[in-house]
C-alpha cells in the first residue's frame, strides 16, 4: 500500500536537517571524535554475540594507516546467523517508533560517525553530513510507511551492500527489510565493517531485537554465496556492481525458493548532455560536482559528458579552470573537495586508465595527487563518444565527446544502446528540447539543469533500470512493499 496523505505529513517523514559545519558547537563535536577516536575491532554479531576468530587490520584510504582490525565471518558464522535469524513479529507501529528512535541516536551521534566515515571510508567532511541525512532519511521514510503496511513480512532478508555509501546505503536496506517485519542477515562491504557495526549497535540499542538483525561483516567471495543460496534466505537487497548481482543471481536460482526476489541496484554509465543554450556557469558546477564529488565513487557519477560542438572549445577551457580549483587532500580538512578513492588497489587501477588515456594523445586535464595514500587525480579524458567506455571506471575521470545540434539522436541511442540507465543529465534552456531528451532516454533518474547526484529520500526515488537494477527505486513510495508479500505474490504462489 501506498502511505496515506497523513503518514506524508508526519513530522517524523521530515527530511533530517543534517550538521551546519558552520556551526562553531557542531564543528567541535566532530573534532573532540577526531582527536579521541573510539577504538575499532569488529566482530559478526550473531544474536547479539559477536563471533570470535582470526583478526585482520583495517586501513584508512588517507594514509594507509592501520585504524583498528575486522573479523570477518566464516561460513560456519553464516549457518549459526541463518539458524539464529528471525522475523521481527512487533506491531507495524512498534517497529516503526523503534526505527525512529534508531534515526534519533544516528543523528546524535554524528561525530563519532564522522569519524569513522572519514578514517574507514575516506568521506571528506560534506559527504559525511550528506551521508548521515540520507540514512537517518531511509530510516525514517520507511518507518512511517511502515505504520500504514498491511501485507506480512516474507521472513528473513540478506542485506549486501557497497563501500561507497557505508552508512546510508548499509542502513537504509536495512531500516526497509526490519520496518516490513523482516529478520534481517546484513553483510558489509569489506572495507567499511566499522562503520556498518557502528549502525547495527544503534538500531540494536534503539529496540530492534538481536534475533532480528545479524551482522555478518566478510569477503562477498567467501560468504556471499552461502549468503543468497539458502532455502531459508526469503529475499535478497542487493546494492553492487552488475556483474555481483549476476553471481547473486545465479546463487539464489540454485538454493532459494522459486520466487525469492532480489532487488538489485547496480552499476550505470552515466551521461550528461550540454547543448549551446545551457547557462555555461551553472553547467560548470553542475558538472564538476556530478563528476568529481565523492571522488567520483559514486554509482550516480557523471561519467561521459556530451558538450554541443558550437561550445566546446570555450566551454572546455571553463571546466578545467573549474578543476583546477578542486581541492585533494585530508578528508578532515573542511576545505577538502576530494578524499582518496577506496583502496591503494583500486587507485593504481584508475590511475594506470588514466596513464593509457594519457599514451593514446586523449588525456585533456588532470590535476596531482598527493602521493601518501589512495588518491586519484580528477582527469578529463576524450571520447567520440559513451560507446567508447567498455565500464564504469569507479573514480573521479570524466570523459566527454562533442556533437553537432542535428546529431542529438544519435547521441540519444549511443546512451540507450549502453544497457545500463541509472542516471542522466541535460543542460539546455529550450524546453521542447529537455522534454522530448528525457523521454527518449532510458535513465531511473533523469535530472535537467542541476547537478545529478545525491537524490533525496521521499522526494526523488532512486534507481535504475536495465544493467543498473531490478528497482523498485530506493526511498520511494514502492521499495517497501517489495519486502512484503504481496497480493500478486500470493496469487501466483
Ligand atoms: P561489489 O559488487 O564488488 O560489492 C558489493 C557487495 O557485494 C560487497 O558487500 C561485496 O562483499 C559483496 N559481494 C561480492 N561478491 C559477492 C558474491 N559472490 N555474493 C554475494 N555478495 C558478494 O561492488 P562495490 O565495489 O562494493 O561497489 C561499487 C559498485 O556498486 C559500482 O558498480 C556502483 O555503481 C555500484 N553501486 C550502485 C548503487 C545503486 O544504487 N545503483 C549505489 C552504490 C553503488
Ligand atoms: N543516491 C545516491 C545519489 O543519488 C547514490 O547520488
Amino acid at each position: 500500500p501506498l502511505p496515506t496523505g497523513a503518514d506524508l505529513f508526519a513530522p517524523e517523514r521530515q527530511n533530517s536537517k543534517g550538521v551546519d559545519l558552520s556551526d562553531i558547537t557542531q564543528l567541535a563535536r566532530i573534532n573532540a571524535a577526531r582527536l579521541r577516536p573510539a577504538p575499532i575491532a569488529v566482530t559478526p554479531i550473531i544474536d547479539g554475540t559477536p563471533s570470535g576468530g582470526e583478526a585482520q587490520p583495517l586501513t584508512s584510504p588517507s594514509d594507509a594507516a592501520v585504524i583498528g582490525q575486522v573479523t570477518f565471518a566464516s561460513s560456519r558464522d553464516v549457518d549459526t546467523a541463518l539458524a539464529a535469524a528471525a522475523p521481527w513479529s512487533a506491531a507495524p507501529q512498534d517497529r516503526a517508533a523503534i526505527l525512529i528512535r534508531a534515526a534519533d541516536l544516528f543523528e546524535a551521534g554524528f561525530g563519532e560517525v564522522f569519524a569513522l566515515l572519514a578514517v574507514e571510508a575516506g568521506k571528506t567532511l560534506a559527504d559525511a553530513v550528506a551521508e548521515l541525512r540520507e540514512a537517518v532519511d531511509f530510516l525514517r521514510y520507511y518507518a512511517v510507511q511502515a505504520r500504514s503496511l498491511t501485507a506480512p513480512a516474507r521472513g528473513v532478508f540478506t542485506c549486501i551492500s557497497p563501500w561507497n555509501f557505508p552508512l546510508a546505503i548499509f542502513s537504509g536496506q536495512i531500516a526497509a527489510a526490519l520496518a516490513a517485519g523482516n529478520g534481517v542477515l546484513a553483510k558489509p562491504a569489506e572495507t567499511t565493517p566499522a562503520i556498518a557495526a557502528w549502525a547495527v549497535a544503534k538500531l540494536h540499542e534503539a529496540g530492534v531485537p538481536r534475533s532480528a538483525l545479524q551482522l555478518l561483516p566478510g569477503l562477498g567471495s567467501v560468504i556471499g554465496a552461502r549468503l543468497t543460496s539458502d532455502a531459508r534466505v526469503n529475499g535478497v537487497a542487493f546494492t553492487g556492481s552488475t556483474a555481483t548481482a549476476r553471481r547473486i543471481q545465479t546463487a539464489m536460482a540454485k538454493g532459494c525458493a522459486p520466487g525469492t526476489p532480489l532487488i538489485a541496484e547496480t552499476g550505470g554509465l552515466n551521461a550528461m548532455i550540454v547543448d549551446s543554450t545551457a547557462l555555461p556557469e551553472q553547467a560548470i558546477r553542475d558538472i564538476v560536482v556530478s563528476a568529481f564529488q565523492s571522488a567520483g565513487q559514486r554509482c550516480s557519477a557523471l561519467r561521459c559528458l556530451y558538450v554541443q560542438e558550437d561550445i566546446a572549445q570555450p566551454f572546455l577551457t571553463l571546466l578545467t579552470g573549474a578543476m583546477d580549483e578542486l581541492s585533494l587532500g585530508d578528508p578532515w580538512a573542511i576545505a577538502t573537495d576530494i578524499g582518496p578513492v577506496i583502496t591503494r588497489e583500486a587507485a593504481d587501477q584508475i590511475n594506470a586508465y588514466v596513464e593509457g588515456a594519457a599514451k593514446d594523445g586523449r588525456l585533456l586535464h588532470r590535476l596531482t595527487a598527493p602521493t601518501t595514500g589512495s588518491f586519484v587525480a580528477p582527469a578529463l579524458i576524450r571520447v567520440s563518444g559513451i560507446g567508447d567506455l567498455a565500464q564504469e571506471v569507479f573514480g573521479p575521470v570524466l570523459h566527454v565527446a562533442t556533437f553537432k545540434a542535428r546529431e542529438i539522436p544519435q547521441v540519444i541511442a549511443a546512451i540507450n544502446a549502453t544497457g545500463y540507465g541509472l542516471t542522466f543529465g541535460l543542460h539546455s534552456r529550450i524546453d521542447d528540447r529537455v522534454q522530448t531528451i528525457s523521454e527518449a532516454v532510458h535513465a531511473g533518474n533523469i535530472y535537467a539543469n542541476r547537478n545529478q547526484i545525491g537524490a533525496i529520500v521521499g522526494s526523488q526515488p532512486f534507481g535504475g533500470e536495465g544493467l543498473s537494477g531490478t528497482g523498485p527505486k530506493a526511498g520511494g513510495p514502492l521499495y517497501l512493499p517489495r519486502f512484503t508479500v504481496s497480493q500478486a505474490d500470493e496469487t501466483t504462489s
